[in-house]
Protein backbone atom coordinates (compact mmCIF):
# COMPACT_ATOMS: atom_id res chain seq x y z
CA UNK A 1 0.00 0.00 0.00
CA UNK A 2 0.75 3.94 -0.30
CA UNK A 3 3.00 5.49 2.68
CA UNK A 4 -0.51 7.05 3.08
CA UNK A 5 -3.61 4.77 2.85
CA UNK A 6 -7.11 6.04 4.15
CA UNK A 7 -10.33 4.11 4.61
CA UNK A 8 -13.52 4.29 3.01
CA UNK A 9 -17.43 4.22 4.61
CA UNK A 10 -20.64 4.08 2.82
CA UNK A 11 -23.81 5.85 3.79
CA UNK A 12 -26.37 3.92 3.70
CA UNK A 13 -30.27 5.67 3.54
CA UNK A 14 -32.74 3.05 4.60
CA UNK A 15 -35.28 5.33 2.84
CA UNK A 16 -37.09 3.02 -0.20
CA UNK A 17 -33.29 3.59 -1.63
CA UNK A 18 -33.51 2.32 -4.65
CA UNK A 19 -36.57 4.49 -5.64
CA UNK A 20 -36.51 7.97 -5.67
CA UNK A 21 -34.99 10.29 -7.78
CA UNK A 22 -33.17 9.36 -11.37
CA UNK A 23 -33.21 5.95 -10.73
CA UNK A 24 -37.12 5.54 -10.05
CA UNK A 25 -38.29 1.84 -10.49
CA UNK A 26 -35.38 0.14 -10.82
CA UNK A 27 -35.47 -2.36 -8.25
CA UNK A 28 -38.99 -4.08 -7.20
CA UNK A 29 -40.49 -2.56 -4.04
CA UNK A 30 -40.43 -5.73 -2.09
CA UNK A 31 -36.60 -5.80 -2.37
CA UNK A 32 -36.77 -2.87 0.25
CA UNK A 33 -39.09 -4.11 2.81
CA UNK A 34 -37.54 -7.87 2.27
CA UNK A 35 -33.85 -6.36 3.03
CA UNK A 36 -32.82 -8.18 -0.01
CA UNK A 37 -31.27 -4.88 -1.20
CA UNK A 38 -29.60 -4.11 1.52
CA UNK A 39 -28.27 -7.22 1.99
CA UNK A 40 -26.73 -7.14 -1.80
CA UNK A 41 -25.70 -3.51 -1.10
CA UNK A 42 -23.74 -4.93 2.25
CA UNK A 43 -21.99 -7.81 0.48
CA UNK A 44 -20.90 -5.73 -2.49
CA UNK A 45 -19.22 -3.41 0.46
CA UNK A 46 -17.87 -6.12 2.01
CA UNK A 47 -16.40 -8.04 -1.29
CA UNK A 48 -14.63 -4.48 -2.03
CA UNK A 49 -13.32 -4.44 1.54
CA UNK A 50 -15.13 -1.06 2.46
CA UNK A 51 -14.46 -0.08 6.13
CA UNK A 52 -18.17 -0.02 7.48
CA UNK A 53 -21.83 0.87 6.61
CA UNK A 54 -22.81 3.21 8.04
CA UNK A 55 -27.38 3.32 8.48
CA UNK A 56 -28.61 6.42 9.15
CA UNK A 57 -31.92 7.11 10.52
CA UNK A 58 -34.49 10.04 11.56
CA UNK A 59 -37.71 9.15 13.40
CA UNK A 60 -40.88 10.94 11.99
CA UNK A 61 -42.87 11.28 8.44
CA UNK A 62 -42.42 15.38 7.99
CA UNK A 63 -45.26 17.20 7.14
CA UNK A 64 -42.98 20.50 6.60
CA UNK A 65 -43.25 21.93 3.03
CA UNK A 66 -46.62 22.88 2.48
CA UNK A 67 -48.19 21.62 5.89
CA UNK A 68 -48.72 17.84 4.54
CA UNK A 69 -47.14 14.66 4.02
CA UNK A 70 -47.47 14.83 -0.13
CA UNK A 71 -43.95 15.86 -1.42
CA UNK A 72 -42.10 13.97 1.41
CA UNK A 73 -43.95 10.65 0.60
CA UNK A 74 -44.41 10.92 -3.04
CA UNK A 75 -40.56 11.48 -3.18
CA UNK A 76 -39.61 8.36 -0.55
CA UNK A 77 -37.63 11.00 1.45
CA UNK A 78 -37.75 10.09 5.55
CA UNK A 79 -40.08 6.92 4.58
CA UNK A 80 -40.47 4.06 4.59
CA UNK A 81 -37.47 3.73 6.62
CA UNK A 82 -36.52 0.98 8.33
CA UNK A 83 -34.81 0.49 12.25
CA UNK A 84 -31.64 0.77 11.53
CA UNK A 85 -30.90 -1.40 14.55
CA UNK A 86 -32.72 -4.21 13.42
CA UNK A 87 -31.69 -3.62 9.99
CA UNK A 88 -28.13 -4.30 11.28
CA UNK A 89 -28.68 -8.05 12.78
CA UNK A 90 -30.03 -8.87 9.19
CA UNK A 91 -26.73 -7.19 7.79
CA UNK A 92 -24.48 -8.72 10.17
CA UNK A 93 -25.38 -12.16 9.42
CA UNK A 94 -25.04 -11.97 5.55
CA UNK A 95 -21.13 -10.52 6.26
CA UNK A 96 -18.03 -11.22 8.27
CA UNK A 97 -15.77 -8.41 7.99
CA UNK A 98 -17.14 -5.25 7.56
CA UNK A 99 -18.17 -3.02 10.09
CA UNK A 100 -21.98 -2.37 10.60
CA UNK A 101 -22.80 0.88 12.15
CA UNK A 102 -26.29 1.74 13.27
CA UNK A 103 -27.79 5.07 14.29
CA UNK A 104 -29.68 5.65 17.26
CA UNK A 105 -31.01 8.68 19.05
CA UNK A 106 -29.85 9.89 22.43
CA UNK A 107 -32.92 12.34 22.86
CA UNK A 108 -35.34 8.97 22.15
CA UNK A 109 -33.25 6.14 23.67
CA UNK A 110 -33.17 4.97 27.08
CA UNK A 111 -29.17 4.31 27.69
CA UNK A 112 -29.83 1.05 29.52
CA UNK A 113 -32.11 -0.17 26.72
CA UNK A 114 -29.43 1.10 23.66
CA UNK A 115 -26.58 -0.38 25.81
CA UNK A 116 -28.68 -3.42 25.89
CA UNK A 117 -29.13 -4.06 22.08
CA UNK A 118 -25.64 -2.81 20.87
CA UNK A 119 -24.01 -5.44 23.14
CA UNK A 120 -26.00 -7.74 21.63
CA UNK A 121 -25.58 -6.30 17.84
CA UNK A 122 -21.38 -6.21 19.31
CA UNK A 123 -21.83 -10.13 20.81
CA UNK A 124 -23.42 -10.98 17.01
CA UNK A 125 -20.77 -9.89 15.76
CA UNK A 126 -18.07 -10.34 17.11
CA UNK A 127 -16.72 -6.36 17.68
CA UNK A 128 -17.87 -5.34 13.82
CA UNK A 129 -21.02 -3.10 15.12
CA UNK A 130 -20.59 1.04 15.34
CA UNK A 131 -23.10 3.36 17.24
CA UNK A 132 -23.79 6.70 14.81
CA UNK A 133 -24.41 8.79 17.75
CA UNK A 134 -27.22 11.38 16.99
CA UNK A 135 -29.69 13.66 19.14
CA UNK A 136 -32.23 14.28 16.27
CA UNK A 137 -33.00 17.40 15.20
CA UNK A 138 -36.99 17.60 14.48
CA UNK A 139 -39.63 19.02 16.83
CA UNK A 140 -41.83 16.07 14.84
CA UNK A 141 -39.78 13.52 16.04
CA UNK A 142 -40.32 14.94 19.26
CA UNK A 143 -43.69 14.64 18.88
CA UNK A 144 -43.48 10.78 18.57
CA UNK A 145 -42.57 10.55 21.81
CA UNK A 146 -44.74 12.52 24.10
CA UNK A 147 -42.53 15.68 23.79
CA UNK A 148 -43.96 18.88 21.89
CA UNK A 149 -40.36 20.27 21.01
CA UNK A 150 -37.09 19.03 20.80
CA UNK A 151 -34.56 19.84 24.10
CA UNK A 152 -33.06 23.20 22.83
CA UNK A 153 -29.76 21.81 20.86
CA UNK A 154 -26.89 22.62 23.24
CA UNK A 155 -29.07 20.92 25.74
CA UNK A 156 -29.51 17.74 23.27
CA UNK A 157 -25.70 17.77 23.71
CA UNK A 158 -25.34 18.11 27.37
CA UNK A 159 -27.84 14.98 27.55
CA UNK A 160 -25.76 13.40 25.05
CA UNK A 161 -22.72 13.26 27.04
CA UNK A 162 -24.12 12.04 30.54
CA UNK A 163 -25.91 9.31 28.09
CA UNK A 164 -22.72 8.01 26.55
CA UNK A 165 -21.51 8.10 30.06
CA UNK A 166 -23.97 5.88 31.52
CA UNK A 167 -23.85 3.24 28.52
CA UNK A 168 -20.08 2.96 29.12
CA UNK A 169 -20.41 2.37 32.77
CA UNK A 170 -23.00 -0.09 31.32
CA UNK A 171 -21.05 -1.86 28.98
CA UNK A 172 -18.11 -1.88 31.81
CA UNK A 173 -20.54 -3.74 34.03
CA UNK A 174 -19.40 -7.07 33.10
CA UNK A 175 -15.45 -7.54 33.59
CA UNK A 176 -13.80 -9.43 31.05
CA UNK A 177 -13.33 -12.26 32.70
CA UNK A 178 -16.62 -12.93 34.35
CA UNK A 179 -18.04 -15.87 32.09
CA UNK A 180 -16.36 -18.78 33.65
CA UNK A 181 -19.22 -21.06 31.88
CA UNK A 182 -17.08 -24.25 33.44
CA UNK A 183 -18.63 -27.86 32.52
CA UNK A 184 -16.40 -28.90 35.79
CA UNK A 185 -18.23 -27.41 38.36
CA UNK A 186 -21.31 -26.54 36.12
CA UNK A 187 -21.91 -23.01 37.42
CA UNK A 188 -21.58 -20.08 34.37
CA UNK A 189 -21.00 -16.63 35.55
CA UNK A 190 -18.74 -15.07 37.93
CA UNK A 191 -20.93 -12.37 40.69
CA UNK A 192 -18.37 -11.02 42.22
CA UNK A 193 -17.77 -9.82 38.44
CA UNK A 194 -20.67 -8.34 37.36
CA UNK A 195 -21.30 -4.82 38.94
CA UNK A 196 -24.27 -2.50 39.66
CA UNK A 197 -23.35 1.13 38.19
CA UNK A 198 -26.02 2.86 40.25
CA UNK A 199 -25.59 5.89 37.94
CA UNK A 200 -27.57 8.75 39.27
CA UNK A 201 -26.89 12.39 37.39
CA UNK A 202 -28.25 15.29 35.69
CA UNK A 203 -30.55 13.43 33.00
CA UNK A 204 -30.27 9.54 33.70
CA UNK A 205 -30.45 7.13 36.76
CA UNK A 206 -29.70 3.66 35.96
CA UNK A 207 -28.65 0.79 38.59
CA UNK A 208 -27.36 -1.68 36.16
CA UNK A 209 -25.48 -4.01 35.67
CA UNK A 210 -26.55 -5.06 31.96
CA UNK A 211 -27.86 -7.80 31.46
CA UNK A 212 -25.10 -9.18 29.09
CA UNK A 213 -21.23 -8.39 28.72
CA UNK A 214 -20.39 -5.53 25.62
CA UNK A 215 -18.50 -8.26 24.04
CA UNK A 216 -15.32 -7.76 21.75
CA UNK A 217 -13.60 -4.32 22.80
CA UNK A 218 -15.77 -3.61 25.62
CA UNK A 219 -17.79 -0.89 23.61
CA UNK A 220 -19.44 -0.14 20.32
CA UNK A 221 -17.21 1.88 18.09
CA UNK A 222 -18.49 5.38 18.41
CA UNK A 223 -19.22 7.38 15.21
CA UNK A 224 -20.79 11.14 15.37
CA UNK A 225 -21.16 13.99 13.12
CA UNK A 226 -20.97 17.45 15.20
CA UNK A 227 -20.40 20.34 12.97
CA UNK A 228 -21.35 23.26 15.51
CA UNK A 229 -18.65 23.82 18.48
CA UNK A 230 -21.03 21.92 20.74
CA UNK A 231 -20.91 19.02 18.07
CA UNK A 232 -17.35 19.30 17.53
CA UNK A 233 -16.51 18.71 21.30
CA UNK A 234 -18.74 15.79 21.88
CA UNK A 235 -17.22 14.32 18.64
CA UNK A 236 -13.54 14.89 19.74
CA UNK A 237 -14.30 13.37 23.17
CA UNK A 238 -16.14 10.52 22.67
CA UNK A 239 -15.64 9.67 18.47
CA UNK A 240 -14.09 6.44 16.99
CA UNK A 241 -15.39 8.07 13.33
CA UNK A 242 -16.46 11.17 12.67
CA UNK A 243 -18.30 12.15 9.16
CA UNK A 244 -18.19 15.87 8.06
CA UNK A 245 -19.31 17.73 5.04
CA UNK A 246 -16.81 20.08 5.46
CA UNK A 247 -16.24 23.10 2.35
CA UNK A 248 -13.80 21.51 -0.10
CA UNK A 249 -9.57 20.68 0.88
CA UNK A 250 -9.50 23.79 3.10
CA UNK A 251 -12.67 23.24 4.89
CA UNK A 252 -11.41 19.39 5.12
CA UNK A 253 -8.31 20.77 6.79
CA UNK A 254 -9.57 23.40 9.26
CA UNK A 255 -12.08 20.87 10.52
CA UNK A 256 -9.52 18.16 10.73
CA UNK A 257 -6.88 20.24 12.96
CA UNK A 258 -9.77 21.48 14.77
CA UNK A 259 -11.35 18.30 16.03
CA UNK A 260 -7.68 16.66 16.25
CA UNK A 261 -6.89 20.17 18.72
CA UNK A 262 -9.90 19.42 20.84
CA UNK A 263 -9.38 16.06 21.06
CA UNK A 264 -5.67 16.55 22.06
CA UNK A 265 -6.56 19.07 24.84
CA UNK A 266 -9.16 16.86 26.58
CA UNK A 267 -6.06 14.35 26.82
CA UNK A 268 -7.00 11.88 23.64
CA UNK A 269 -4.65 10.74 21.09
CA UNK A 270 -6.15 12.44 18.00
CA UNK A 271 -4.99 9.79 16.13
CA UNK A 272 -7.54 7.18 17.86
CA UNK A 273 -10.08 9.34 15.71
CA UNK A 274 -11.10 9.21 11.91
CA UNK A 275 -12.49 11.62 9.93
CA UNK A 276 -14.27 10.77 6.79
CA UNK A 277 -15.85 13.71 4.22
CA UNK A 278 -18.72 13.10 2.38
CA UNK A 279 -18.20 12.70 -1.48
CA UNK A 280 -20.85 11.85 -3.91
CA UNK A 281 -18.92 10.51 -7.20
CA UNK A 282 -20.59 9.91 -10.30
CA UNK A 283 -18.46 7.31 -12.29
CA UNK A 284 -18.44 6.42 -16.05
CA UNK A 285 -15.88 5.03 -18.39
CA UNK A 286 -15.01 8.34 -19.82
CA UNK A 287 -15.17 11.93 -18.96
CA UNK A 288 -17.82 12.98 -21.10
CA UNK A 289 -20.62 10.16 -20.62
CA UNK A 290 -19.59 11.03 -16.46
CA UNK A 291 -20.76 14.79 -17.22
CA UNK A 292 -23.89 13.22 -19.30
CA UNK A 293 -24.47 10.52 -16.48
CA UNK A 294 -24.61 13.92 -14.06
CA UNK A 295 -26.84 16.25 -16.26
CA UNK A 296 -29.32 13.12 -16.75
CA UNK A 297 -30.24 13.15 -12.74
CA UNK A 298 -30.71 16.84 -12.71
CA UNK A 299 -32.63 16.31 -16.15
CA UNK A 300 -36.06 16.81 -14.60
CA UNK A 301 -35.56 20.16 -12.94
CA UNK A 302 -39.04 19.84 -11.07
CA UNK A 303 -38.26 16.27 -9.93
CA UNK A 304 -35.38 17.31 -7.89
CA UNK A 305 -36.25 20.21 -6.59
CA UNK A 306 -39.17 18.83 -4.87
CA UNK A 307 -36.57 16.00 -3.68
CA UNK A 308 -34.15 18.11 -2.39
CA UNK A 309 -36.64 21.09 -0.76
CA UNK A 310 -38.18 17.33 1.33
CA UNK A 311 -35.13 16.50 2.00
CA UNK A 312 -33.99 20.08 3.76
CA UNK A 313 -37.29 20.25 4.66
CA UNK A 314 -37.36 17.66 6.79
CA UNK A 315 -34.03 18.06 8.70
CA UNK A 316 -34.34 22.00 8.95
CA UNK A 317 -38.08 21.96 9.57
CA UNK A 318 -38.41 25.45 7.09
CA UNK A 319 -41.24 25.30 4.48
CA UNK A 320 -39.43 26.41 1.31
CA UNK A 321 -42.89 26.31 -0.57
CA UNK A 322 -43.39 29.98 1.37
CA UNK A 323 -40.79 31.18 -0.65
CA UNK A 324 -40.69 32.58 -4.16
CA UNK A 325 -38.77 29.38 -6.21
CA UNK A 326 -37.20 31.90 -8.33
CA UNK A 327 -35.71 34.01 -5.96
CA UNK A 328 -32.67 33.48 -3.86
CA UNK A 329 -33.32 32.14 -0.37
CA UNK A 330 -34.01 35.54 1.85
CA UNK A 331 -31.56 36.02 4.58
CA UNK A 332 -33.24 35.69 7.60
CA UNK A 333 -34.08 32.18 7.47
CA UNK A 334 -32.69 29.96 10.40
CA UNK A 335 -33.42 26.44 11.96
CA UNK A 336 -33.80 25.27 15.71
CA UNK A 337 -32.90 21.77 13.13
CA UNK A 338 -29.24 21.34 11.36
CA UNK A 339 -28.33 24.42 11.90
CA UNK A 340 -24.95 23.38 9.91
CA UNK A 341 -26.58 22.28 6.86
CA UNK A 342 -28.64 25.42 6.85
CA UNK A 343 -24.89 27.51 6.20
CA UNK A 344 -23.68 24.65 4.09
CA UNK A 345 -27.25 24.72 1.82
CA UNK A 346 -26.69 28.63 1.54
CA UNK A 347 -22.56 28.16 0.57
CA UNK A 348 -23.50 25.68 -2.13
CA UNK A 349 -26.49 27.89 -3.12
CA UNK A 350 -24.49 30.79 -3.56
CA UNK A 351 -26.63 33.57 -5.13
CA UNK A 352 -29.01 31.05 -7.17
CA UNK A 353 -32.19 31.42 -7.16
CA UNK A 354 -34.26 28.46 -5.21
CA UNK A 355 -35.06 26.28 -8.29
CA UNK A 356 -31.90 26.66 -9.73
CA UNK A 357 -29.93 25.56 -6.84
CA UNK A 358 -32.24 23.01 -5.33
CA UNK A 359 -32.45 21.52 -8.39
CA UNK A 360 -28.67 21.31 -9.03
CA UNK A 361 -27.65 20.62 -5.80
CA UNK A 362 -25.22 17.79 -4.03
CA UNK A 363 -24.16 17.74 -0.60
CA UNK A 364 -20.47 16.91 -1.00
CA UNK A 365 -17.01 17.67 0.40
CA UNK A 366 -15.70 18.40 -3.26
CA UNK A 367 -17.68 17.81 -6.66
CA UNK A 368 -15.93 14.29 -8.31
CA UNK A 369 -17.44 13.58 -12.10
CA UNK A 370 -14.69 11.33 -14.01
CA UNK A 371 -13.35 7.48 -14.72
CA UNK A 372 -12.54 5.42 -11.65
CA UNK A 373 -8.94 5.88 -12.48
CA UNK A 374 -9.65 10.19 -12.92
CA UNK A 375 -11.64 10.07 -9.64
CA UNK A 376 -9.17 8.18 -7.80
CA UNK A 377 -6.29 10.17 -8.43
CA UNK A 378 -8.11 13.46 -7.08
CA UNK A 379 -9.01 11.64 -3.89
CA UNK A 380 -5.57 10.27 -3.50
CA UNK A 381 -4.49 14.34 -4.21
CA UNK A 382 -7.09 15.43 -1.68
CA UNK A 383 -6.81 12.66 0.84
CA UNK A 384 -3.00 13.41 0.73
CA UNK A 385 -3.53 17.14 0.86
CA UNK A 386 -5.83 17.06 4.34
CA UNK A 387 -3.71 14.67 5.97
CA UNK A 388 -5.88 11.35 6.24
CA UNK A 389 -8.23 9.06 7.30
CA UNK A 390 -10.88 8.23 4.77
CA UNK A 391 -13.81 9.37 2.96
CA UNK A 392 -17.72 8.64 3.09
CA UNK A 393 -19.14 7.51 0.52
CA UNK A 394 -22.83 9.14 0.10
CA UNK A 395 -24.70 6.67 -2.48
CA UNK A 396 -27.49 9.12 -3.42
CA UNK A 397 -29.61 8.73 -5.16
CA UNK A 398 -28.01 4.57 -5.01
CA UNK A 399 -29.23 2.12 -7.22
CA UNK A 400 -27.48 -1.27 -8.40
CA UNK A 401 -25.66 0.66 -10.83
CA UNK A 402 -24.22 2.96 -8.74
CA UNK A 403 -23.45 0.80 -5.97
CA UNK A 404 -21.46 -1.11 -8.91
CA UNK A 405 -19.77 1.79 -10.31
CA UNK A 406 -18.67 1.96 -6.87
CA UNK A 407 -17.44 -1.43 -6.45
CA UNK A 408 -16.40 -2.67 -9.10
CA UNK A 409 -14.81 0.27 -10.84
CA UNK A 410 -13.90 3.51 -7.94
CA UNK A 411 -12.45 1.08 -5.16
CA UNK A 412 -10.46 -1.42 -7.98
CA UNK A 413 -9.21 2.19 -9.22
CA UNK A 414 -8.30 3.13 -5.91
CA UNK A 415 -6.79 -0.55 -4.96
CA UNK A 416 -4.37 0.02 -8.12
CA UNK A 417 -3.34 2.86 -6.70
CA UNK A 418 -2.33 1.35 -3.46
CA UNK A 419 -4.48 3.88 -1.61
CA UNK A 420 -7.16 1.24 0.18
CA UNK A 421 -7.48 -1.88 1.39
CA UNK A 422 -7.61 -5.15 -0.35
CA UNK A 423 -8.08 -7.43 2.59
CA UNK A 424 -9.19 -7.15 6.01
CA UNK A 425 -6.62 -7.30 8.43
CA UNK A 426 -8.46 -7.71 11.59
CA UNK A 427 -11.90 -9.22 12.72
CA UNK A 428 -13.05 -6.26 14.62
CA UNK A 429 -14.21 -2.75 13.28
CA UNK A 430 -11.97 -1.07 15.73
CA UNK A 431 -8.83 -2.96 15.03
CA UNK A 432 -9.13 -2.43 11.14
CA UNK A 433 -9.85 1.16 11.39
CA UNK A 434 -6.75 1.79 13.61
CA UNK A 435 -4.55 -0.94 11.37
CA UNK A 436 -3.01 1.83 9.39
C1 LIG B 1 -22.65 12.38 7.05
C2 LIG B 1 -23.64 12.75 8.09
C3 LIG B 1 -24.58 11.80 8.51
C4 LIG B 1 -25.54 12.13 9.46
N1 LIG B 1 -26.46 11.19 9.83
C5 LIG B 1 -27.47 11.52 10.69
C6 LIG B 1 -28.51 10.60 11.00
O1 LIG B 1 -28.54 9.48 10.51
N2 LIG B 1 -29.49 11.01 11.83
C7 LIG B 1 -29.51 12.25 12.40
O2 LIG B 1 -30.43 12.55 13.16
N3 LIG B 1 -28.52 13.13 12.14
C8 LIG B 1 -27.53 12.82 11.28
N4 LIG B 1 -26.54 13.73 10.98
C9 LIG B 1 -26.56 15.05 11.64
C10 LIG B 1 -25.51 15.13 12.74
O3 LIG B 1 -25.77 14.18 13.75
C11 LIG B 1 -25.47 16.54 13.32
O4 LIG B 1 -26.66 16.85 13.98
C12 LIG B 1 -25.22 17.56 12.22
O5 LIG B 1 -24.01 17.24 11.58
C13 LIG B 1 -25.18 18.99 12.73
O6 LIG B 1 -24.21 19.16 13.73
P1 LIG B 1 -24.52 19.93 15.05
O7 LIG B 1 -25.63 19.12 15.72
O8 LIG B 1 -23.25 19.88 15.86
O9 LIG B 1 -24.97 21.29 14.70
C14 LIG B 1 -25.56 13.43 10.04
C15 LIG B 1 -24.62 14.36 9.62
C16 LIG B 1 -23.66 14.05 8.65
C17 LIG B 1 -22.66 15.07 8.23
Amino acid sequence: MSADPFRLGWFANLTAPNWNTAFRGNDPVENFFSGRFHVDMVRAMEKACMDFIMIEDSLMVPNVLGGDMEMELKHAVYAPKMDPVVTASMLAEATERIGIIATASTTFYHPWHLARQFATLNNITQGRIGWNIVTSSEDLAAQNYGLDVLPEHDLRYEMAAEFVDVAKKLWASWEPDAIVADPETGYYADHTKVHEVNHEGRFYKSRGPLNLPAGPGGRPVFCQAGSSPKGRDFAAANSDVILTIPNGVEGAKEYRADVRRRAEAMGRDPDEIKIFPVIQPILAETMELAREKRDRWFADKQHAMELQMAHMAGTMEIDFLQFDPDQPLPDDVTTNGHQGQLDIWRKVLGGRTIREGMSAMRIETVPLVGTPDSVAAEMDEFMQEVGGDGFLIFGQPVSREYINDITNGLVPALQRRGVVRTSYAHTTLRENLRSF
